[in-house]
């Protein structure tokens, strides 16, 4: 199941990134015999970092949660696992904001007719408020988290994020408790990013290694430190955007680095500990951040072990208490962490790259 026809996702157009119609899926283990993560590449031309469905093992069959593209290949390795832990009963699209995370759920849908499918309330799409049966998804059996009741309560603890009103509709997040494992699964909210780049860039070095040289002279030659260098620049690409360190050039090569830009990969991994996602810190929570300590300190009083978000690192060991000092931390925290965000950096970027033709018009 590794052909590149069995890669194809055949609705790219509608999130024009990279590896646009290639997908590759790697399934791995999280937790033996109960849940499974499906990553698979996404990003802005060559600003490539995985993306995570997750799988949980019900009494009665699986959960599937941030579905991700339903290629053949994808849709191969969940089958593999319905034949031995039974059919897929749910998939959840966990965000109510994340594109990225809604594109792939119609077709997983599709895929498996027989499924619930579950989404957060306050769905909205831009530029036009749609419904989404028109989106695709299907309206007989789509229902909404919190509003229509939960799936799988006896085995499953749903905790809400927000919902944090933004500008063209609210940020709110599903995440859920498996009990049975401890696991909590998270969509945005969190991630842990370490120098260990993952698994699924292996397969796929270009990106990293194209990011990896210090001017377009420079050859793509495979080697760890180029890996690493690549690796920690595309963490800064994606979660600030516009890297302070890094000035735009655009000839044959459209970056340079200055002295010191590593200090900033250290300053988002902390030593790959737990934290709120930059672009969160920054863009959702500024006016709302007690919605962020509520939802940590409802975490605290679940029996959680280790939790899973759709981005970065996962599993990420953890406990109650940690949730509990995540919380501190942040109530004491009085100013967002000061990450310079410039969102035209990206799209005059794409603006630049479409001009060349490297990648077809959005
Ligand atoms: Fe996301």
């Amino acid at each position: 199941m590794n052909s590149r026809a069995d890669q194809y996702w055949g609705f790219w157009p509608l999130l024009p990134l990279y590896p646009f119609g290639q997908r590759r899926t790697l399934r791995r283990e999280l937790v033996p015999g109960q849940v499974w993560s499906f990553e698979q590449l996404q990003g802005v031309f060559f600003v490539a970092v995985p993306i995570r469905m997750t799988a949980v093992k019900l009494k009665a069959g699986l959960l599937l949660y941030a579905p991700v593209a339903a290629t053949a290949e994808c849709i191969g390795l969940v089958r593999e696992l319905e034949a031995e832990h039974g059919p897929v009963l749910s998939i959840v699209h966990p965000t109510s904001s994340g594109l990225e995370h809604k594109v792939g759920v119609p077709a997983m849908a599709r895929a498996f007719p027989q499924a619930e499918v579950w989404v957060t309330p306050g769905q909205w799409s831009f530029p036009l408020p749609l419904p989404l049966s028109w989106l695709g998804f299907p309206s007989r059996r789509t229902r909404v988290l919190f509003e229509d009741g939960l799936p799988h309560e006896d085995e499953l603890t749903w905790v809400q994020l927000g919902p944090v009103p933004l500008g063209p509709g609210p940020f709110c997040e599903a995440t859920v408790l498996h009990q049975a494992s401890g696991s909590l699964l998270c969509t945005d909210g969190l991630i842990a990013v370490s120098e260990r780049w993952p698994e699924l860039l292996d397969l796929d070095p270009k990106p990293m290694l194209y990011h990896g040289r210090n001017d377009g002279l420079e050859p793509m030659d495979d080697c760890p430190e180029r890996r690493l260098r690549g690796w920690k620049r595309l963490v800064l690409f994606a979660t600030c955007l516009k890297p302070r360190a890094v000035e735009q050039v655009w000839r044959s090569y459209p970056f340079r680095w200055q002295p010191g830009w590593e200090a900033d990969f250290d300053a988002i991994s902390r030593g790959a500990q737990l934290r709120v996602a930059p672009i969160l810190e920054d863009l959702v929570f500024p006016r709302h951040r007690q919605q962020m300590t509520q939802w940590m300190r409802h975490c605290a009083e679940l029996p959680v072990q280790r939790l899973v978000p759709a981005h970065f690192d996962a599993p990420i060991a953890c406990s109650p208490a940690q949730f509990d000092a995540l919380a501190e931390a942040w109530e004491q925290q009085d100013e967002p962490q000061a990450e310079q965000l410039d969102r035209s950096f990206l799209r005059a970027f794409n603006r630049q790259i479409e001009r060349l033709g490297l990648v077809p018009k959005a």
